[in-house]
């Protein structure tokens, strides 16, 4: 059996360490790397006259395909309606969707440019595995083009209920092509019962045995799959690297201040300006703590030319000037802030070195960070993680302490208590942690579900796959918004 991969962005094969920011890429690159296989997707690039031909690169076990993307394309597919309509919602944030039919349209035309390149390249026995929601539709298209291979979608970021995703207005069409995936692997138990929900009442899927779903008379499984790190490789960057120059200058510069670090994607879903704000909280709750500890916030920039980005950056540096004025000395500043990206091992380093790992996104699909933190720590004298209740990691990670990021209070007081915690607790709940961490590590979860996708029978679609055009379909007259009582209404209108 073949392994393809296909996710959206495919890292550049000698792109080193920075180029495979974000949890998915790093994690599916590990998997590659372990069982060898073809990883399928664009490359990042954009030319004017790009068509549809792939790039081959093979490195050690992995064979690269990428194809690049015109300018239109990347802006209606990636920056339109990934990142500004199925990002945002996803997140729970529909106030910041900006749904538009060109940029549904230019989702759907690159899917299908991304699913026509990849056939050619098709033998019987691939096992095909799509990953994230720039690619929900993949399958459907696949299907239409005659493809009959086992296909698995695992979905990274969180899944909202039905009355949040059902305000997408493509929501209907996208999860009638979802019933195209054999496996639809999602990272949290609640994930998963808010997809069954959204398919069992938008869709004329059933309930079926064994927990899977009926629909156009094929079976489609949704289950949880909770994502995890190579936690062995992480731990022995952190044993080693806390040596590397940088690590050192770094541990050098805080003298005897302890350090409290943030590692995250610049992204409104990362909590970041509600963290900087608790740590301002625990700087004036706890006036004996300020020059005791600075915070270190690690944020790589990403999608930079989607509007709501570019503002909350804006607002990120807003924020910490204004703290660092206000709380900061001439031999101190609180917030140390730094927006590129660091390599993989220098994180390592850096995590180890700290006292505390700050993880509070206001929701996360798992967040790897969190995993990496605590990997990365020294079992005889661990840092704590603080870790909010939204992230998918928290459901694994009880021994975190576990806050809620909208309560800057309840952060600040966790990352108190963080820096109180006695030694022989420390150790406890990082040897718990770490337990766990070892045990669903990210070849548990790549193995448990590529069993999980062979063990599905080969499937014909009975009926073909619906068509994924918008169409504009004429809707029944609307229905007054409510009626009251007669006597009401008046009583109502007269009270005006
Ligand atoms: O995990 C969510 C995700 O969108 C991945 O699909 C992606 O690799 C990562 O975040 C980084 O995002 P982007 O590719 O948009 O920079």
């Amino acid at each position: 059996m073949r392994l393809i991969v296909v996710s959206n962005r495919v890292p550049s094969p000698r792109g080193g360490d920075k180029a495979t920011a974000g949890g998915l890429a790093v994690a599916l690159k590990d998997l590659l790397q372990e069982r060898g296989g073809v990883w399928f997707g664009w490359s990042g690039g954009v030319a004017e006259d790009a068509d549809s031909r792939l790039r081959t690169t093979i490195d050690g076990r992995i064979e690269y395909q990428q194809v690049d993307l015109t300018p239109i394309d990347r802006q209606e597919y990636y920056l339109g309606f990934a990142n500004r309509v199925l990002w945002p919602a996803m997140h729970y944030r529909l106030g910041l969707t900006e749904f538009s039919r060109n940029d549904y349209a230019g989702y759907l035309r690159v899917n299908r440019k991304l699913a026509e390149a990849l056939v050619p390249l098709l033998r019987d026995d691939d096992v095909i595995w799509v990953h994230d929601y720039h690619l929900l539709p993949f399958a459907s298209i696949l299907r239409e083009l005659g493809v009959r291979n086992r296909i698995g979608y695992f979905h990274h970021i969180p899944w909202p209920p039905i009355e949040v995703f059902g305000a997408v207005p493509a929501s209907l069409q996208l999860l009638r092509g979802m019933a195209a995936y054999d496996l639809i692997g999602v990272q949290t138990a609640t994930d998963a019962g808010n997809l069954v929900r959204s398919l069992v009442e938008q869709t004329r899927a059933t309930h079926a045995r064994a927990g899977r779903l009926r629909f156009d008379g094929r079976h489609i499984q949704v289950q949880a799959f909770p994502i995890g790190i190579d936690t062995r490789a992480f731990r022995r960057f952190a044993e080693r690297d806390t040596s590397l120059p940088l690590v050192q200058r770094t541990a050098q510069s805080l003298g005897n201040r302890k350090l409290v670090i943030g590692i995250d994607r610049l992204d409104y879903s990362k909590g970041i300006v509600e963290r900087i704000d608790a740590f301002e909280q625990f700087l004036l709750a706890y006036p004996q703590q300020r020059d005791q500890a600075t915070l270190l916030q690690i944020t790589p920039p990403s999608r930079a030319e989607v509007p709501e980005y570019d503002a909350l950056s804006r607002q990120i540096d807003q924020s910490i000037g204004r703290i660092n004025g206000q709380h900061g000395s001439l031999d101190w500043v609180p917030i140390r802030f730094v927006k590129r990206a660091f390599s993989r091992q220098v994180l390592a380093g850096l995590c180890r070195h700290a006292s505390v790992g700050l993880v509070t996104p206001m929701r996360d699909g798992m967040n790897l960070v969190a995993k990496e933190f605590v990997a990365a720590q020294d079992p005889a004298n661990p840092g704590v993680l603080v870790l909010s209740r939204f992230a998918g990691a928290a459901r694994q990670m009880s021994d975190a302490l576990i806050v809620n990021p909208f309560d800057k209070t309840e952060v600040a007081e966790a990352i108190h208590a963080a820096l109180a915690m006695p030694l022989d607790e420390r150790q406890e709940r990082h040897a718990r942690l770490m337990a766990d961490l070892e045990a669903r590590d990210v070849d548990w979860w790549a193995e448990t579900y590529l069993a999980a996708l062979t063990r599905q029978k080969k499937q014909l679609p009975s009926a073909p796959p619906p068509p994924l055009r918008t169409v504009r379909k004429k809707l029944p007259p609307p229905r007054p918004v409510y009626s009251l009582p007669r006597p009401f209404a008046l009583v109502a209108a007269s009270a005006k």
